[in-house]
């Protein structure tokens, strides 16, 4: 116990460390696209017009395929589809003009301009892209969807398939799988949908089961990129699905309503909290609560932010039950996000949960998640 505190403790200074260190590291560049002069959607179109209009076409849905002769990939763009558009960064854009298709596994037909566009012509190109979504303003920017802490949960709508789980690292064996989908609609809102299964060893005897299944709807109440800022609530209800003689659910309906508040600092540090309460309907079963959760991270990627990202982040995370005599729990999970493949679609995170009150009963516990988002084409994709 002692030793995976102390562990525990010392990934915290270390990921501490490294987010100071690798913050100002000039290696690690930007997420988001530091320009020297404003981008000119008019000379964008000039670009656009000489390199692209054969194939991405005057409308920006495309050319005629007649025309291209090319079988279009089902993740071919739609510049007029501002759902499809705006959740991706700029960023995402350089790196495919630059380097082309292939680079960040999408179809090679995309051909690279790193040689052929200097960086202003491609800044400009990527403004004029942006002119083909008419109502803009209704959806938020793709540079706010900052990346996903293992516990904290983020105000961006999302569309991704996420499967996450958290072990004990000492005690009795007991771990939770969730299988979480979300699903962006109409710009600002998202469906999610959250099945937990979990596994325990009680008085030495196994026992499995499915969770309370969650199903939550998030709407995005207001976002800007000129201050970095999002913020949305979400509504959720916990359905009494799992069994509570095994700990696996309240035994009783949960409603669970959070709002959560991201803030991006100088394109790559942000911050996330998320305030939220489980109002149990029947509270003789399980107890009311509240939770504050924040995150600190920071996002680096090689290459003027174009390579592999790299977020490792610190969770700082309170409960406070409403039962007689309940103490308020506080954890604190350093953890490591990277992207996993070359399209950046899948990514991974894993962090150590370190309770610092309350350790008599409660364990420490490693947790880590697998995140598909499926809106940038299918899981096998893209891995070279
Ligand atoms: C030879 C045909 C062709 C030309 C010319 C071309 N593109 Fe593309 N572009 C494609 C194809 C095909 C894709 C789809 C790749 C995929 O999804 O696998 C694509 C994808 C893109 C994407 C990625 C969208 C996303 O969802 O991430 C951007 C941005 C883009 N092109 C911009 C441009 C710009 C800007 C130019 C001109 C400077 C250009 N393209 C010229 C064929 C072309």
């Amino acid at each position: 116990m002692t030793r995976i505190t102390r562990s525990g403790m010392f990934m915290f200074f270390f990921f501490t460390a490294a987010l100071i260190g690798w913050a100002s590291h000039p290696l690690f560049a930007q997420q988001m696209i530091h320009y020297t002069r404003r981008p000119d959607a008019a000379n964008g179109k000039v670009v656009y017009d000489g390199g692209c209009i054969a194939c991405h076409g005057a409308d920006g849905r495309g050319a005629p395929e007649a025309s291209t002769r090319f079988i279009r990939p089902d993740t071919w763009p739609d510049f007029t589809r501002c759902d499809q558009t705006t959740p991706e960064p700029d960023v995402a854009y350089k790196a495919v003009i630059l380097h082309g298709g292939h680079s960040l596994g999408f179809s090679q037909i995309m051909p690279a301009f790193g040689d052929l566009l200097n960086d202003e012509q491609i800044n400009d190109v990527i403004a004029y892209l942006r002119s083909f979504c008419r109502n803009v303003h209704h959806y938020p920017a793709g540079e706010l969807n900052i990346p996903r802490a293992l516990v904290t949960e983020k105000a961006f709508p999302e569309d991704e398939l996420v499967l996450s789980a958290a072990a004990n690292a000492t005690g009795a064996p007991s771990w939770t799988t969730d299988v979480i989908s979300e699903q962006a609609f109409a710009g600002r809102n998202e469906l999610e949908i959250d099945v937990p299964v979990n596994y325990a060893v009680q008085d030495h005897k196994a026992a499995s089961g499915v969770g309370d299944i969650t199903v939550g709807y998030k709407r995005e109440l207001f976002s800007s990129l000129r201050t970095g800022s999002i913020f949305s609530v979400q509504g959720g209800i916990l359905l009494p699905t799992g069994s509570s003689d095994h700990g696996f659910g309240a035994g009783t309906t949960t409603f669970e309503p959070f709002a959560a508040y991201d803030q991006l600092i100088r394109n790559t540090t942000f911050l996330q909290f998320q305030v939220g309460g489980n109002i149990t309907v029947d509270s003789s079963k399980s107890p009311r609560s509240l939770y504050f959760r924040s995150a600190i991270g920071h996002s680096m990627a090689p290459d003027h932010g174009l390579g592999r990202l790299f977020s490792p982040m610190v969770e700082i995370l309170g409960s406070h039950d409403y039962s007689p005599g309940a103490s308020t729990d506080m954890d604190v999970l350093p953890e490591m996000q990277v992207t996993v493949n070359r399209r950046q679609h899948i990514r991974a995170n894993i962090g150590v949960r370190e309770p610092f009150t309350d350790t008599s009963d409660r364990h420490p516990q490693v947790v880590f998640y697998v995140l598909w988002d499926w809106a940038e084409g299918k899981f096998w994709r893209g891995w070279r």
